[in-house]
């Protein structure tokens, strides 16, 4: 019998604390669905609520997309428009209408915010190694202050990264500036072969007990062969705003992916035209280039395809 080609039509919930970054979370659910054939309308209905979006798949996909939802960083809930005939009475929680049909929205997934809690920084352990050479086991290790040194990025944000990275056929990532860890243990989660650098010598035993395979060193001159990894996910040290600094950083990640993988960064928005001229010079395509405050703080996430 061939497949079912009919559409499911999905109404997607971007998670309140980046309800705003609906952008982003369309393109982290059209990366982490890139081999789904989904579409994403303009439009669609339940648009009074703030940060709705929607989604189109063909019905053979449709257990892939309730697989991979408990990924996703930026949407917390997926409803699908269930066909159904009209009310029998005018109640506000019945049936929608929409183009002349009538539809239940049947929640698919949701984000369970305990899990989403018991991921975060603030609950994991993580081994650092003091300055005299001691190992010791920190809870809720967030980083040292410093403004170059590592700041443990929330769970929706690292999970945003490595889904835009997403791809089939990915097996290994890099993150290049891995710090307390946040994207390499996101990574792993989802059954990368995971490799972290960090220039701080501190965070290496935590880096490795988060399943990282970890290099110490300055991802300016990276020790891995040329097209070494399928993806790369990170977030940049902000401070560091020396655009030649910033170029060679992004010549180095471009070197060490294999040709056609990706690499999604978050960085200041001062870093993100050093990224994009490192990246037009190596021919490498911007995909994505979207602004996004954080507490505050405009930063961008950028994802490039060498
Ligand atoms: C913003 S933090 C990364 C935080 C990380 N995403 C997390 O969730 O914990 C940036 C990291 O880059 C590291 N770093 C700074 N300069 C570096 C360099 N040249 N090479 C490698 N790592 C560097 C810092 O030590 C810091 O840990």
């Amino acid at each position: 019998m061939p497949a079912s080609t009919e559409t499911i039509h999905y109404v997607c919930t971007v998670r309140s604390s980046r309800a705003k970054a609906v952008d982003l979370a369309r393109a982290e659910i059209a990366a982490l669905l890139r081999d789904c054939d989904l579409t994403l309308p303009a439009g669609g209905p339940l648009s009074e609520r703030p940060g709705v979006y929607w989604v189109d798949l063909a019905e053979v996909h449709a257990r892939t997309m309730e697989e991979r939802a408990a990924r996703l960083g930026y949407t917390e809930r997926i409803e699908e428009l269930a066909a159904t005939g009209p009310p029998r009475r005018n109640r506000p929680d019945g049936p929608l209408k929409w183009k002349g049909s009538w539809y239940d929205p049947l929640t698919v997934w949701e984000s369970d915010p305990e899990e989403v809690r018991l991921s975060s920084p603030d609950m994991r352990d993580f081994a650092l190694r003091g300055e005299d050479g001691r190992v010791r086991t920190a809870r809720g290790y967030r980083g040292d202050g410093s403004s170059l040194g590592p700041k443990a990025l929330p769970v929706p944000d690292c999970r945003l990264l490595v889904n835009l990275v997403f791809a089939p056929e990915v097996r290994s990532l890099l993150d290049p500036f891995a710090g307390a860890g946040g994207i390499v243990h996101e990574a792993s989660r989802n059954g990368y072969s995971v490799t972290s650098m960090d220039i701080e010598p501190n965070v290496a035993p935590g880096l490795e007990g988060l399943g990282a395979t970890h290099q110490e060193g300055d991802a300016g001159a990276m020790p891995f062969d040329s097209a070494s990894f399928d993806a790369i996910a990170t977030e940049l040290p902000y401070a560091e705003e020396r655009p030649g600094t910033v170029r060679r950083w992004t010549d180095e990640m471009l070197r060490v992916l294999r040709p056609g993988a990706r690499c999604a960064v978050m960085c200041s928005l001062a870093q993100r035209d050093a990224i994009a001229a490192a990246a037009s010079r190596e021919r490498a395509v911007v995909e994505l280039s979207e602004e996004i405050d954080r507490r505050g703080t405009r930063v961008a996430v950028i994802a490039l395809r060498r």
